[in-house]
């Protein structure tokens, strides 16, 4: 799959990240949880980015600038370049009859593309503090929890619920809803399975996120993802 040369239409500030508005050219928006890979000018490895929002035209990714890669893109201006590959790997299973969205910090990231197309469920997000949860702007429907409280703690039973967020929160969520669909992270250098920088382990076999993932349904419960040997994205 080649790469496509996006425009930067714009960045904005939500709280700590940053919204990261591109023009859309030949890209498809996919389907809410799959990824793209970002390269901006000076990264030789792109990153791995889920899209947060697929307005008319554009495709905007929600940035939690934690290194090199991500400040690059959260410091893009205004016309510049970067080359996009996607949508890659396995979104959300988008045929649930009572959906609840379960997200934690820069997990909430694809939820506002995810409750558009799931017709603006009821949201659940918790973050660390008020100022990560202005994101929370993102997301029709939702309830804020901050820390110490844990988004977990709220979760009743009877829905079907889709979670993005960090490792032990995943790991809870499957832990309480066997059936819940988990989007998984891991550094990823391809995106399309050439380079095995995204291996994890799933029942005991090696696995590669970005192929089979990164959403991975609640069948795997008790093969949870132990994240085999992350290797860094240089
Ligand atoms: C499928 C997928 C979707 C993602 N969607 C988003 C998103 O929408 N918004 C967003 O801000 N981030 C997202 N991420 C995470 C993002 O790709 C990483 O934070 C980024 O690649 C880090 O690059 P960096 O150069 O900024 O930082 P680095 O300097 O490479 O890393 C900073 C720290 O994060 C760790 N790290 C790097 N990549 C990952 C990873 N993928 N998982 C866990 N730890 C990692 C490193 O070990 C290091 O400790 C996603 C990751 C995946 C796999
Ligand atoms: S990121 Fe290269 S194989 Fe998955």
């Amino acid at each position: 799959m080649s790469p496509a040369r996006l425009r930067v239409l714009g960045v904005e500030r939500v709280g700590p990240y940053a919204l990261l508005r591109l023009g859309r050219g030949p890209l498809d928006p996919g389907t809410p949880g799959q990824f793209f890979m970002l390269r901006p000018p000076g990264l030789v490895v792109p990153r791995p980015m889920s899209l947060c929002l697929a307005p008319p035209g554009e495709l905007a990714f929600l940035v939690d600038p934690v290194g090199a890669g991500t400040r690059a893109l959260a410091g893009l201006e205004r016309g510049d370049g970067v080359h996009v590959v996607g949508p890659l790997g396995n979104g959300f299973r988008l045929d649930v009859q009572r959906p609840l969205l379960l997200g934690g910090g820069i997990g909430v990231a694809p939820f506002p593309f995810l409750s558009a197309r799931l017709g603006r469920p009821p949201a659940l997000l918790g973050f660390r503090t008020a100022q990560h949860a202005e994101a929370a702007a993102l997301v029709p429907n939702a309830e804020v929890v901050l820390e110490p409280t844990l988004v977990t703690e709220l979760l009743s039973p009877g829905f079907d619920v889709l979670a993005c967020g960090p490792e032990p929160m995943l790991e809870a969520v499957g832990r309480l809803e066997p059936a819940a669909q988990l989007a998984w992270e891991a550094p990823m250098a391809c995106g399309f399975g050439a380079c095995y920088g995204c291996a994890v382990e799933i029942g005991g076999r090696l696995a590669r996120l970005c192929v089979e993932g990164p959403v991975l349904g609640g069948r795997v419960r008790g093969q949870i993802p132990a994240m085999a040997g992350k290797v860094a994205a240089a």
